[in-house]
């Protein structure tokens, strides 16, 4: 095995790495990985430990792995058993300095952030690619005009406090956490983060892994806000969640069901029997039916998508139906001024990520009582070590993840 309670000390040597690649390295590829500790792990996967010069290097590492046809499992720099990092006073992180494909995320070694009196150092060990993600990476607009101006993205998090300021009450050193640091303060594509104790940060559910822990608040603070909220949800009304097997429509399904509501999820096929799974009572398969076309009216139509408007669905809204939205435009803000001064059908519409950071703390609070008891889970599709942050991005750009796409930051140090 590795030896891990004996790493190198001098801060000017080489950086040590650890590749964990899926599979048993065959004999024969051997010599390509010289000067590398070979562990075959009892699991079946391989894990290579040993000094890498610089990121060229690496490149070049994970170039071998990949010409010897094995899949990349997660790549990290070696960290003690006390979970420090050797580079004294640095961190991993996915950095862009300019807008544009997915080949501007870069990984690199940046100053590890130090807690302010009020503020938490997080060790991250999961975080997610939110589909607003590589918009936000790719144009000018939430992040800046001319560069980035936060040069790390990431909103969601879930990790191990590793130190406090000396004004923090609410957090202790080795608690595990989990939140969303919004827009602006970004930041979770990287090891460490430093967040403001009142931040929307909560323990995290000791029945969830971290990578669930950190896949969960994306959907869950939209969907709770705009169903509890916005549509004040009632045990018994029929309510169909368009967008069924994003991250805000796989909550939003298990929410509704929560709070007694007869679920229609609507989905691609190959989505049908997961919708299902969470609790819908029915499903309708979007390239076969047109819900606005089938006679049904509901209570409630979330419409996760953005693209069936409040003019095509208004039909299938019973007399005091609301239709709900995450994906306004002018036309929805004005539609929803004007039913709210009209009986009737109403429209809704709001921008979750942007509320006080109290208002998420204390739904993640809420929320913790229901992961505990299984009432809502984290639907992950996919998950990346953070060097591969590039494809997931592709991934979710693409627009079908179901539910959520992980990144794992500190893959194995922590469970
Ligand atoms: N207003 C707010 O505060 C707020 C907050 C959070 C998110 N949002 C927005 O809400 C939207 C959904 O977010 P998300 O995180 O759930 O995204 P997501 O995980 O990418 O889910 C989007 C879902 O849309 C479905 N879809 C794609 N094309 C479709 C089509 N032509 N017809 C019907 N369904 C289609 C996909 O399902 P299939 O693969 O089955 O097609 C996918 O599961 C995004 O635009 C996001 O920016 C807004």
């Amino acid at each position: 095995m590795t030896n891990r309670d004996n790493p190198p000390t001098e801060p000017n040597q080489p950086a040590v790495y650890q590749i964990r690649i899926k599979g048993h390295l065959n004999e024969q590829w051997v010599d390509w990985f010289e000067g590398m500790n070979i562990t075959l792990e009892e699991n079946g996967n391989t894990l290579l430990t040993g000094p890498v010069i610089d990121q060229s290097a690496l490149h070049g590492l994970l170039k071998k792995v990949r010409d010897a046809g094995m899949t990349l499992l997660s790549v990290n720099q070696y960290h003690s058993a006390k979970g420090e990092n050797l580079m004294k006073n640095q961190m991993k992180a996915i950095v862009y300095t300019k807008f544009g494909s997915p080949d501007v995320l870069e990984l690199k070694e940046v100053a590890k952030p130090t807690p302010k009196d009020n503020e938490v150092l997080i060790r991250i060990v999961a975080t997610t690619v939110a589909v607003e993600d590589p918009g936000i990476r790719a144009r000018p607009g939430l992040n800046g005009f001319l560069k980035p101006k936060k040069s790390i993205l990431g909103f969601y998090l879930a990790g191990e406090v590793e130190a406090v300021g000396k004004d923090v009450k609410r957090f202790k050193k080795s608690d595990k956490v989990y939140g969303n640091t919004g827009l602006g303060l970004l930041g979770t594509y990287a090891e460490y983060i430093c967040m403001p104790e009142d931040g929307a940060l909560a323990m995290k559910p000791v029945s969830i892994t971290y990578e669930e822990a950190a896949a969960l608040p994306n959907g869950a603070l939209t969907a709770l806000p705009f169903l509890r909220d916005k549509g004040n949800i009632q045990s018994g009304q029929k309510v169909l969640i368009h967008g069924a097997s994003g991250a805000v429509g796989t909550i939003a399904v298990q929410l509704a069901k929560y709070f007694g509501a007869d679920v229609t999820g609507v989905c691609s096929t190959t989505n049908l029997e997961m919708v299902k799974s969470l609790g819908a009572d029915k499903v309708i398969d979007y390239t076969k039916e047109d819900f606005t076309k089938n006679g049904q009216t509901y209570d409630i139509i979330f419409d996760t998508v953005g693209n069936n408007p409040f003019s095509r669905c208004k039909g299938s809204l019973t007399e005091n139906g609301i239709y709900l939205t995450t994906v306004p435009s002018p036309t929805t803000m004005f539609q929803m001024l004007w039913t709210s001064r009209t009986g009737g059908r109403k429209v809704a519409i709001a921008a979750t990520g942007l509320r006080p950071s109290n208002e998420k703390t204390k739904e993640l609070i809420f929320l913790n009582g229901l992961i505990e008891t299984g009432k809502i889970k984290a639907v992950i599709d996919r998950s990346y070590p953070l060097e591969q942050i590039a494809e997931a991005h592709k991934y979710v750009e693409a627009g079908h993840k179901k539910g959520n796409v992980v990144i794992n930051v500190t893959h194995g140090y922590l469970s």
